[in-house]
């Protein structure tokens, strides 16, 4: 079993969890990696609309979703175990956290992948439905067929306002950066049986330096204008020969569909 670095409701409130939490599950090397969106930039939710926040009652903010249409957001399921429709919001249009601005929406539904366990178990996806619509543009996601987005070295952009060092503070201001996605036998020999191609799909340099980290999970991997994965797992965070893992939602996309069409 790997020291995984899983999305935790970290962010600001939870630090001290986070920094316990990243203490036992990583490796002292990958302390010493610097974790954020590496070479990333900072931009904004009116460059990319579809970018959500995930946060709790107070608005602070624990992980990444995206907008599918005006009610519907994609998340990770594992940003949602323990969570309920009363305890999540949904924020649009705030690039920053913390600022009052964009929209904020309460949950009125939270469907978890039924078969989701763990996230080396994959199924790692979950469909909020949005009490209060969005106005902002949501972005499409890949259909079932569209498999060969994956395909080894193609671009792919991640999103977030994941933590900007190890166990530490979110970034302030949404960042984001691109990532050539990695081959299923690349990411095996990495993760081993932790790995399962059906549901997830990896993306990051060999060198490392570029990654999604603690408090992105649930965020986009975004391919050729499209949603095509979801921030989910990762040995560390942008270390060397441990690219970040997302889920592969060619694999969900009809029961995610059957979600955003209920
Ligand atoms: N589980 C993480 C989250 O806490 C995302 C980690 C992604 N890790 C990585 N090395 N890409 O938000």
């Amino acid at each position: 079993m790997f020291g995984l670095t899983r999305a935790r409701k970290t962010a600001a409130v939870a630090a001290t969890v986070a920094a316990a939490a990243a203490a036992v599950l990583s490796a002292p090397t990958a302390e010493a990696a610097s974790s954020r969106i590496v070479g990333g930039t900072t931009t904004t939710t009116s460059t990319y609309p579809f970018m959500m926040q995930i946060t709790d009652a107070s608005q602070d903010q624990f992980c990444g979703g995206t907008l599918v249409s005006a009610t519907k957001v994609v998340t990770a399921a594992h940003c949602m175990v323990g969570e309920t429709t009363g305890s999540v919001r949904v924020v649009g249009g705030r690039t920053h956290l913390g600022g009052t601005d964009g929209t904020v929406s309460r949950v009125s539904d939270i469907w978890i992948h039924p078969d989701y366990q763990d996230v080396t178990d994959g199924n790692d996806v979950a469909v909020l439905t949005l009490s209060t619509s969005m106005p902002y543009t949501p972005v499409s996601y890949v259909d079932s067929s569209d498999t060969g987005v994956y395909a080894s070295g193609t671009t792919a952009r991640i999103l977030g306002w994941g933590t900007t060092s190890s166990g530490g503070s979110s970034s302030n201001q949404l960042r984001t950066a691109t990532v050539p996605t990695v081959s299923d036998a690349t990411c095996s020999s990495s993760y081993g049986s932790d790995f399962l191609a059906s549901d997830m799909v990896c993306a990051g340099h060999t060198s490392g330096g570029v990654d999604t980290c603690q408090g992105d999970s649930g965020g986009p991997l975004i391919i050729g204008g499209v949603l095509a994965g979801i921030t989910s797992w990762g040995e560390g965070c942008a270390q060397a020969g441990y690219p970040g893992v997302y889920t592969r939602l060619t694999t969900f996309s009809d029961e995610v569909t059957e979600q955003v069409e209920s």
